[in-house]
């Protein structure tokens, strides 16, 4: 009686011995990135760098007299903008935080549904600004000021964003890589299939080659490749059609 108790004993001993591993190792990767660090504005001798590392000849210091120089017109302002300098919106409490400051983007939608930029007009409709999203609220004379066009249907004020974590993973949100992580399998999973398909009438390198091409993204989902692509691909395509099948296509 006494043996038969045995593996369980054991079975719980190894399972305490696996917590306590657990525990350790999660205690030894539970360093937080430093998100909050210490930036005092307008005092970059006395600001500690969160660790990313600098190329050389630069340091965190420079850095921040950068985000806080006031630029004018002769440094390159202009002719539309927001602010004078990066520290006028991300602020809060220190340089690099956000502030409740907005930028107002703007954009309309085309036949298809697609997000369409702006081309936003100047100079009293004598000059455009095309591709635009951000629509600067400022100018440096009357003549660029630019005004939300009213084509643009699609308007949205953005806060400004917290700049103090960036560079860390946990500036991400997990869900991003959570589907960055699921892209990436889906991504492995569709040049397999394809790479088996292609096996078939191609060489092994071939196939390898264009099964990469195929599954990484260089057409939207809905584009249909012609047949002239297909070929040129390095696929045996057949444009010779009996005239049956063309007429049935046409029904
Ligand atoms: C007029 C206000 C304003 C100024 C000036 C400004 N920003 Fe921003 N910044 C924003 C807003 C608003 C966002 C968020 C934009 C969005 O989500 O569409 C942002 C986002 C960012 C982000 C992305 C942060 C993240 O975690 O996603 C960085 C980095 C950044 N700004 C750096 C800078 C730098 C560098 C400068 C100076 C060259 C600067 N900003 C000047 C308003 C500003």
């Amino acid at each position: 009686m006494k043996y038969r108790k045995l593996p369980l004993v054991f079975l719980l001993c190894f399972s305490g011995l696996l917590v306590t591993v657990l525990a350790v190792i999660a205690q030894q990767s539970a360093t937080e990135a430093p998100a909050g660090f210490s930036t005092p504005s307008f005092n970059g001798a006395q600001s500690v760098s969160n660790g990313v590392v600098e190329p050389p000849g630069d340091t965190f210091a420079l850095d921040q007299q950068h985000f806080e120089e006031n630029e004018d017109i002769k440094a390159g302002l202009g002719p539309v903008y927001n602010a004078t300098s990066c520290v006028t919106c991300h602020q809060n409490p220190v340089t690099g935080g956000p502030s409740q400051i907005t930028e107002i983007r703007v954009g309309h939608k085309d036949q298809n549904g697609n997000f369409v930029n702006p081309t936003v007009l100047i100079n009293d409709g004598q000059d455009s600004i095309a591709g635009r999203s951000i629509v600067n609220d400022r100018a440096i004379c009357p003549q660029p000021q630019e005004h939300v066009p009213v084509t643009e249907t699609i308007r949205t004020l953005r806060a400004v964003n917290n700049t103090l974590g960036d560079g860390f993973v946990e500036a991400i949100d997990d869900n991003t890589l959570i589907m960055a992580d699921v892209g990436r399998k889906a991504i492995a999973q569709v040049k397999a299939a394809a790479r088996e398909f292609l096996e078939r009438r191609l060489s092994p390198e071939q196939a390898g080659t264009l099964a990469e091409t195929l599954s990484t993204g260089q057409w939207t989902h809905d584009y249909p490749i012609s047949a002239i692509e297909a070929k040129q691909l390095g696929l045996p395509v057949n444009t010779d059609m009996p005239d049956e099948v063309m007429e049935l296509m046409s029904l």
